[in-house]
């Protein structure tokens, strides 16, 4: 009997820029050595996770010129990181985010395609069209393009780099290639764009690789970053990870697939999850309060008010009272573009939202933002995480998690060793890897399976 219950794929995020990591646990390690990447990676492989996340981050964060206090120590590039990687694990999937707003699609398929070769048919590229202003400056094109015209260049920027993946795909072509030496076909590599963003032709220079095309995340939560996600991409890298706010996500999304011809399984959607594990639900409460307590310093908490109140609040203390003066509402905003501006769309009610909560419950800024902010995802024994991932991904709220530790490089060694084998007994969580790829992995056809079933069928 074929198993009714819906297949969990699990995925680990190494930590970038955030707040999320605990400096002050005395687990927590380097976030730029490579033995920490390679701990991680080995953990996660392991424990049979579909693939390690890389995110972008192009810039230190900042605001009014100070760096925030509990951000890692700056970040290595994606695809080295990704390449070394690829040498210390086997089967796990290696996911990069790079933006297509300040990058050119001849590089970065070529830097997939080779990431894809050196690891075997295990890269993916979560394509983003980056949120910062602020990360603009460090490039030659200065700001960030309107949103529209972002998600224009992210589609036209993955189709060309589709072109350039399929310039190697003749019959001919691949037979050389499988041989790796002569290239007797003129036809190699070949391709010409002409488009709005792009007029390119010449010849690519890395052959197909194993996947033929990497597997294709997006990340984006607006209209056009969801319909970009319906027609082309593999999954979805989401923020929603409660119950109701994931099954809204994941109905609204996987119904928008059909106008594209699409399955809704050709289309895996994937929130970011915390885990705080303890030997008794009580034991993980206290270590989530804990945890929440050690993210949110006096500095990061005056930090996340100014986002509300869009000005300077420094000379305000973490562990007094909520300012009583009003936001400043303008298109001019102290966090100079970041993503949290859209999430406080109405600053004026907000804070007073949080100045009657404050009040009501005696807090200060600093325990308002600890009690309101991100919370833990998954809190408790074992058994109780197990059984509560599981039952979100039965009841259609995600097809799994990107597992967001909170110490690097240790974090998800509790997770490995004692919720993945509740999974696996469960039957909802693969003991082994059945294939080679991430798109194995993942479930995901090959781009030319279509192909080979037509020249089957003819
Ligand atoms: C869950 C999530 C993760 C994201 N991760 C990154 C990232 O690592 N790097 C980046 O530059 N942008 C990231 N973005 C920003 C997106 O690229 C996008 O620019 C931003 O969300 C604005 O597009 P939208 O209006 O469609 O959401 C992320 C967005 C979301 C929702």
């Amino acid at each position: 009997m074929t198993n009714p219950l819906k297949q969990i794929h699990l995925a680990a995020h190494f930590p970038g820029v955030n707040n999320t990591t605990v400096w002050s646990d005395p687990a927590a390690g380097s976030h730029i050595e490579f033995s920490s990447f390679a701990h991680f990676a080995r953990t996660a492989e392991r424990a049979k996770f579909d693939f390690l996340f890389l995110a972008e981050g192009l810039r230190l964060r900042e605001q009014g010129g100070k760096i925030y206090d509990l951000d890692v120590v700056g970040r290595p590039d994606t695809f080295t990181v990704l390449a070394a990687l690829a040498a210390v694990t086997d089967r796990l999937g290696l996911t990069g985010t790079i933006n297509s707003t300040f990058n050119e699609p001849y590089e970065v398929a070529r830097q997939f395609a080779s990431l894809d070769h050196l690891s075997g048919g295990r890269a993916a590229w979560n394509v983003v069209t980056s949120w910062d202003a602020f990360t603009g400056e460090n490039f030659r094109r200065g700001g960030f393009l309107p949103q529209d015209e972002r998600y224009s260049r992210a589609k036209e920027f993955l189709a060309t780099a589709h072109e350039l993946f399929d310039s190697w795909r003749g019959d001919e072509i691949l037979a050389d290639q499988a041989t790796g030496t002569f290239l007797s076909d003129a036809k190699a590599g070949a391709f010409v764009h002409q488009g709005q963003q792009f007029d390119i032709h010449g010849r690519f220079n890395a052959p197909r690789s194993p996947q033929g095309r990497p597997v294709i995340f997006q990340a984006g939560d607006s209209e056009e970053g969801r319909e970009f996600a319906a027609s082309s991409a593999d999954a979805i890298f989401s923020r929603y990870a409660t119950l109701k706010e994931g099954q809204a996500f994941y109905t609204d999304v996987k119904g928008r697939l059909a106008k594209y011809g699409r399955r809704p399984d050709q289309l895996l959607i994937l929130p970011a999850a915390t885990v705080v594990l303890g030997d008794t639900d009580e034991e993980a409460a206290d270590l989530a309060r804990e945890v929440r307590r050690q993210q949110v310093s006096g500095a990061t908490a005056i930090k996340h008010l100014e986002f509300v109140w869009n000005r300077d609040l420094s000379a305000y203390d973490p562990e007094g009272p909520l300012p009583d003066i009003d936001p400043v509402v303008s298109e001019d905003h102290i966090s100079r573009g970041r993503a949290q501006v859209r999430m406080y769309r109405d600053p004026i009610a907000i804070a007073r939202e949080w100045r009657e909560l404050a009040a009501a419950n005696n807090w200060s800024i600093r325990e308002l933002v600890i009690n309101t902010g991100n919370r833990q995802t998954f809190v408790g024994s074992p058994a109780t995480v197990a059984r509560t991932i599981n039952d979100f991904v039965q009841a259609d709220a995600s097809d799994g998690f990107i597992l967001v530790p909170h110490i690097t490089p240790g974090g998800l060694d509790g997770f490995a060793d004692k919720v993945v084998p509740l999974l696996q007994e469960q039957g909802v969580f693969r003991a082994d890897y059945e294939g080679a790829t991430l798109r194995d992995h993942l479930g995901l056809a090959h781009p030319d399976a279509a192909t080979t079933a037509e020249r089957a069928a003819s």
